[in-house]
């Protein structure tokens, strides 16, 4: 089922999530309808709270159309060299900017089935696991940009989102 994704003022996307305690049929469930919302969107990645959901979890499904599953995830390691790239986020529809975050990051979660797992990621996986990975903290990309860029982004994002609730009516 396509779930509805919360936006940025949801008090849901500012909460600390807390972990997954068990690998059961409703995990399984809540796993299927992110990666439904997510293929009904025009987004990369999905973290559990964006949906309402106060859980450690993210599902993520680059270009190559791989489903990944990321549970009770934990960055181990992060590169001294960072990069810049240009962020969106399915919560702060329409908004963009240039956030600067590690360039490499070795994780450690577990998967659907409840199986652990490392992986090493760089490069456009690595930049969403990073991004999805906030989500879980109550942190939204505008959250790691300098303070005056980021006051400057909300206010494009609620102008942005007055005309867009202007032309439905
Ligand atoms: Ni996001």
């Amino acid at each position: 089922m396509v779930r509805e994704i919360l936006t940025l003022g949801s008090e849901e996307l500012a909460r600390t999530a807390v972990p997954v305690g068990s690998f059961d049929s409703a995990l399984a469930e809540l796993i299927k309808d992110m990666f439904e919302t997510l293929d009904a969107n025009p987004g990369i990645g999905l973290a559990a709270p964006q949906i309402g959901v106060n859980l450690r979890l993210f599902v993520i499904k680059l270009d190559d159309g791989i489903p990944r599953v990321f549970i009770n995830p934990e960055i181990t390691a992060t590169s001294a060299e960072r990069s810049m790239y240009e962020e969106g986020c399915l919560s702060i529809p329409g908004l963009w900017a240039d956030v600067s975050r590690p360039k490499a990051v070795s994780v450690f979660a577990y998967d659907a089935k409840g199986r652990p797992f490392n992986l090493d990621a760089e490069g456009l996986l690595a930049r969403c696991i990073q991004h999805e990975y906030d989500h879980l903290d109550g942190k939204l990309f505008i959250d790691r940009l300098p303070p005056h860029k980021r006051e400057g982004a909300v206010r494009q994002y609620e102008k942005l989102s007055r005309q867009s609730r202007r032309k439905k009516h």
